[in-house]
């Protein structure tokens, strides 16, 4: 009897921790991703790649990617030299023992835009833009909570307190943060033609982050898929196993 109030004890109490580090009533949206048999939309990532191109990567590193994993969300590989030619990567020593600059090449991590967490913090007024290669998994609820976050801009209430250089947002915790809105209707245009509104370019740039963070998610269900039918199969066949063996028996 102990022992279940225990288990009980602990399941109740485990379960208390998990709904109070929910964030409060934050709304859940719809992706592509999510469920069993989720898949990525890849032209939704690629839209993603050019809101986070032309708009965070101002602040934001992804140090994790490389210009060549562009490949898996349909650029080409003249396309990905390209782009990373337009970044500049200091490179070296060379022979006289020099650092030099060149462009960047397909096989480059992205190229930050601060050189050290310090010029990132003195451009933000103190606060740090953290790298966002696996944001999505940083936080609860990542991507809904990055969504959200980026929809949160709106009017502090008249008794709001807001800090010094800090911005009212309403998903964030204490409701301000370092961050100015980034985002906003038609801050990026797209190329195939889809509506710029800014829920569509928070939906787009959390989605590649979401890519980005979990690329092999894909394979990842696909495989969980497989074994869950392999063990229904199996099942099956060890049930008309055991009844044929315990036929006699019975
Ligand atoms: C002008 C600089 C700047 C730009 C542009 C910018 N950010 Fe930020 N971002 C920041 C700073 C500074 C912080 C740290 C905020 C804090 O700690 O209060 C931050 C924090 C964040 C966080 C973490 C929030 C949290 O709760 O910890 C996310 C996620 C984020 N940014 C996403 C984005 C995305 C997506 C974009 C592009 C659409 C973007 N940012 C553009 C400066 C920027």
């Amino acid at each position: 009897m102990r022992f279940i109030f225990t288990i009980l004890f602990c399941f109740t109490f485990c379960f208390s921790i998990f709904a109070a580090s929910e964030t409060k009533n934050a709304p859940k949206h719809e992706w592509s991703f999510t469920g069993l048999n989720g898949t990525f939309d890849k032209s939704a990532i690629q839209r993603g790649y050019k809101v986070y191109r032309e708009v965070c990567a101002g602040c934001h590193s992804m140090n994790l990617l490389y210009y060549r994993d562009l490949i898996d969300i349909g650029f080409t590989n003249d396309e990905i030299k390209a782009i990373a030619s337009e970044y500049t990567v200091i490179d070296g020593p060379n022979d006289e023992g020099e650092m030099f600059e060149r462009p960047a090449k397909s096989f480059d991590r992205f190229v930050s835009p601060y050189l050290n967490e310090q010029e990132a913090r003195y451009s933000n007024n103190g606060s740090y833009p953290p790298d966002l290669s696996v944001i999505t998994k940083a936080k609860i609820n990542g991507p809904d909570y990055i969504y959200n976050l980026l929809l949160g801009y709106v009017d502090p209430p008249e008794d709001f307190e807001l800090g010094d250089g800090m911005y009212y947002n309403k998903w964030k915790e204490g409701e301000q943060i370092a961050m100015a809105q980034p985002l906003d209707e038609g801050y990026v245009d797209y190329d195939d033609g889809t509506e710029n509104s800014l829920e569509q370019l928070a939906e787009d740039v959390t989605t590649f982050l979401v890519w980005s963070a979990e690329p092999e998610l894909e394979e990842r269900k696909s495989l969980g898929i497989k074994v869950l039918l392999f063990f229904v199969v199996a099942g099956l066949f060890v049930f008309i196993a055991k009844n044929r063996l315990w036929k006699s028996v019975n």
